[in-house]
This record gives C-alpha cells, sequence and structure tokens, in this order.
C-alpha cells in the first residue's frame, strides 16, 4: 500500500487518527484523513463535558459530524471516552454515591445505544490509575463515590449497552513494563477470570524525552495479549524531529506488527500545526501537511 491506512491493511491492522471536527472544512486537513487513514477517533467531541453537558441533556451533533465524515470514507470510529475524571462537567463532581452511578451507567448506555451500528469500538473507561509506584486507582470522582468496582461495573453496562460493540481499558504511561502497568494488567488478569466484559487494552503512547519509547515495549503489549485480550496503540505521538523521531516511529510499528494481538495503531492527530503537543511536532504531518521522515518511516516498517 502506499498509504498508511493502504498498507496497515495489507498487514490486517488499521491505521488511525484522532480527528478534531472543527477542522474537517480544511482541505488539507481532510485531504490528508481522507487518503491516509482508515480509522478516526473523535479527539473531543465525545467526552463527557461535550456529549452531556448538563444531566440527561446529550449533544450528538459534534461527536455525529466525525463518526458521519468517517463512515462516509469507509473508517471505523472508536469512541472516546465514556468514563473519564477529566473533562467532566460540574454537575458530574456534585453528585452523590448512589446519584453518580445511576449517571454513569445512564451515560454509557444513552450513548452507546446511541451510537449503536455507527460505533462499534469504546475506550469504556480511561486513565483509572495514578502515575508512580503505587499501583493506586486514581483518586476521581468516581472513584471517592463509587469505589473500586466502577471500572467493572461500566464494562457491565457497556456490554447491556451494545453486546456487540468491543469494549477498551485505555491508558498512559502503561506502554513498558512498571508498576502502573501491573496495576492495569492485575486488573484485566482479574475480569477475564471473572468474566467481566473487556475485550482490548489501549496503550495510548503519548512519547517525548521524559517518556520515551520503552525498550519492554512488546513484551508489556505480549503479557496484555496472553491474558486474551487484543492491545492496541490508540494515541501515539512521539515529539522530536528528523531521524531520531523517525526510528521511533519506526519502532512503534515494529512493535505493533510483533504482536499478533496488535490491532492497530492511531496517531493522536493529522498535522504537527493542531497537535495537543504542537510544540513537540509530534506527528507524522508537518504543519504544511508535507510528509515528515517519521511519515517514510512509519510507512516502510507497516
Ligand atoms: C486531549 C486533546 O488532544 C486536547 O485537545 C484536549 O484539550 C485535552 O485532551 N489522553 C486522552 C485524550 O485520553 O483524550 C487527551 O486528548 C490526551 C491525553
Amino acid at each position: 500500500g502506499d498509504t498508511l491506512g493502504t498498507a496497515a491493511a495489507e498487514k490486517g491492522r488499521y491505521f488511525g487518527a484522532a480527528v478534531a471536527g472543527h477542522h474537517l472544512g480544511e482541505a488539507d486537513y481532510t485531504g490528508t484523513l481522507n487518503r491516509e487513514f482508515n480509522s478516526a477517533t473523535a479527539e473531543n467531541e465525545m467526552k463527557w463535558e461535550t456529549i452531556e453537558p448538563s444531566r440527561g441533556q446529550f449533544d450528538y451533533g459534534p461527536g455525529d459530524r466525525i463518526v458521519d465524515h468517517a463512515r462516509g470514507q469507509g473508517m471505523d470510529v472508536r469512541g472516546h471516552t465514556l468514563v473519564w475524571h477529566s473533562q467532566l462537567p460540574g454537575w458530574v463532581n456534585g453528585l452523590g454515591g448512589n446519584d453518580l452511578r445511576s449517571a454513569m451507567n445512564h451515560h454509557i448506555t444513552q450513548i452507546m445505544q446511541n451510537y449503536t451500528g455507527r460505533v462499534s469500538h469504546w475506550d469504556v473507561v480511561n486513565e483509572a490509575f495514578q502515575d508512580g509506584g503505587s499501583g493506586a486507582r486514581r483518586d476521581s470522582v468516581f472513584q471517592q463515590r463509587l469505589g473500586d468496582g466502577y471500572i467493572e461495573e461500566a464494562f457491565r453496562t457497556a456490554r447491556a449497552a451494545d453486546p456487540d460493540a468491543t469494549l477498551c481499558y485505555n491508558d498512559y504511561n502503561t506502554d513498558g513494563v512498571n508498576a502502573k502497568s501491573d496495576a492495569v494488567y492485575r486488573m484485566v488478569a482479574d475480569f477475564k477470570q471473572r468474566g467481566v466484559p473487556i475485550d482490548r487494552v489501549g496503550f495510548q503512547s503519548h512519547f517525548n524525552s521524559q517518556s520515551p519509547v520503552p525498550s519492554d515495549y512488546r513484551a508489556n503489549l505480549q503479557r496484555f495479549a496472553d491474558l486474551g485480550v487484543e492491545v492496541q496503540i490508540t494515541e501515539l505521538d512521539i515529539e522530536g524531529s528528523g531521524d531520531a523521531q523517525a526510528n521511533n516511529y519506526r519502532t512503534v510499528v515494529d512493535t505493533c506488527l510483533a504482536v499478533d494481538a496488535c490491532t492497530g495503531i492511531t496517531v493522536w492527530g493529522v498535522t504537527d500545526k493542531y497537535s495537543w503537543r504542537s510544540q513537540g511536532t509530534p506527528l507524522l504531518f508537518d504543519d504544511n501537511y508535507q510528509k515528515k521522515p517519521a511519515y517514510h518511516a512509519t510507512l516502510a516498517a507497516l
């Protein structure tokens, strides 16, 4: 294949991008997206503050814009994200335990049923573990009010809402073997053992000089795969430039291809110009939509 998406498809994988709906009117943005990628993730449009800004009031417009575009191009859509401590509207933080439990379950159910048949992959819970060596759960409003069981409850609710959807746990700084990924690993092992529905684990893979591509990336993805889940690289970006950045992208692609259960890679944006970390120029296309060395290395590795 001579694009990222077609080359990945030849390897039985997808190659996706995070998409911001407000850039879809820009011809170079949309042209690059349509040409190169065969999967899309809404960068912000399906997050709680956007999709349910007031309790029980759902606004599917921003998400629909991306879903309609992606499906019109034959792309799969990854739904991102149902339960997360960030980009959460204030009303959620004000709820007591029982109310929060019903609000969480209602949120998951309404959104998944709205998108049934159009969005069949979901990040059900995002970033539920703390950084650092403790292996503890993040001290989110969900953790505080509902306790450890909220993650399991979210996955069970998601399975019931759309039994055909694939359900993913997604996190960052879990790419290598470390205390945080150990904690996620124990949770996934427990879920699989007890029959809690989980299909995938997503590894965000936001890399920079403080957080480089880990040497045990492959071993880490493989140990999760050995639990019986798919693994995906869900938010890849790598700060840097030139050959060093290109080599890092090559390593990531090689790693996914070396793990049978690694079914695809999503980069967290189309162009450096609109990256959430634009100063780090972490993506495959520069500000003028020119292919960077990292692009050529990625395509060659696929
Ligand atoms: C980021 C978006 O890229 C930004 O536009 C937004 O301001 C903040 O969120 N982990 C995730 C993503 O799961 O949803 C985040 O996206 C990046 C980190």
